[in-house]
């Protein structure tokens, strides 16, 4: 049976993948470069209702707010929005669309359905123009890692991309989640431009992820997850999902488990092959997609035709 209709039963597992991603894996599970100290047991069996609660109760979106060492002795309080990411939107929104990068999303004519959500999430340097028609054009909210903001290519500071959305950065720190290490070696120096771009634009809201809140989703994707996962943070798409579950009453996941139309051109918007994009090399992005496949509360044939998840937002789970 192939890996898309495995991914759609929830039955993969990394042997089944190709001999290339699966070196991948083992190298980075023996390189371990954030020094993952897993303490908790893998594989609870949680049901679905089960791993909601479990996810409501543990998932606290977690930003960057400049009161620790070293951010508060950099006077960081004055650069940070004033409104946490909790607190922006009080009531939350209604129903929220999740907008994958996938090449899959090519020819699916989902734009009108996406845009008729009442956020929407997209990520990193995914366009719209020129794709409205299966993407949409309606942005809400972007998650970008620390790449775009230092990478020239992507003109972070210019790029209307970046403007007029709430912007929310992250980069891998090290598991331990020291701030002083994490602030003096990050992967990619995003604290620079953030400084830059909160000065040129005080009044768009825009976060850092605290690397407890990428970790914390790492150690539910590990505690749920059979096989040792890769020791590297989950990709942007699942932590966006997480965030969108916190804020949303109800939550569309478009083209994370690939539809019918599933390929190996890594983004709609680039043309570049790599299966590892879709399954996973440095994150442990196949194991992220079990647990996501897990939770779908939506029906099989919008999975397969439109690669569509449903998920309730936290505030309809009911402890
Ligand atoms: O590649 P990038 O991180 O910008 O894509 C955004 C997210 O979309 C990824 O983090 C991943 O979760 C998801 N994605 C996917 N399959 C692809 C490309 C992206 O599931 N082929």
């Amino acid at each position: 049976k192939s890996i898309l209709y495995r991914l759609w039963k929830g039955d993969v597992s990394s042997k089944m993948l190709n001999p290339r991603l699966q070196k991948a894996m083992k190298d980075y599970l023996s390189t371990n470069k954030h020094g993952v100290r897993f303490r908790g047991k893998r594989n609870s069996k949680l049901s679905s209702e089960q791993l909601f609660c479990e996810l409501k109760a543990r998932v606290n979106i977690r930003t960057i707010d400049g009161k620790e060492a070293p951010f508060s002795v950099l006077g960081w309080e004055k650069h940070v929005p004033q409104f946490s990411l909790n607190k922006l939107y009080p009531h939350g929104f209604g129903n929220c669309a999740v907008v994958m990068s996938a090449g899959a999303i090519l020819n699916s004519s989902l734009g009108d359905e996406i845009d008729s959500h009442d956020a929407v999430l997209r990520f990193n340097s995914a366009p719209t123009r020129g794709y409205e028609k299966d993407v949409g054009n309606k942005t809400t909210m972007r998650i970008i890692n620390s790449q775009i903001l230092t990478n020239p290519n992507h003109h972070f500071i210019e790029n209307s991309l970046y403007k007029d959305v709430i912007l929310v950065a992250w980069d891998p720190a090290p598991y331990s989640a020291n701030l002083n290490v994490w602030y003096k070696k990050p992967d990619y120096n995003l604290f620079t431009p953030y400084v830059q771009h909160r000065r040129k634009n005080p009044n768009q809201p825009f976060y850092i992820l605290h690397p407890k809140f990428i970790w914390q989703l790492w150690d539910i994707i590990q505690e749920n997850t059979k096989e040792k996962i890769q020791p590297n943070p989950p990709s942007s798409g699942f932590i966006g999902i997480l965030i969108m579950m916190s804020m949303c009453s109800e939550v569309h996941v478009y083209e994370y488990i690939p539809s019918v139309r599933q390929t190996d051109l890594c983004h709609y918007h680039e043309l570049y092959y790599d299966a590892a994009c879709t399954l996973g090399a440095y994150h442990p992005l196949l194991y992220e997609k079990l647990l996501v496949q897990r939770m779908n509360r939506g029906f099989q044939d919008d999975l397969y035709r439109k690669g569509k998840v449903i998920l309730p937002g936290f505030r309809n789970i009911v402890l």
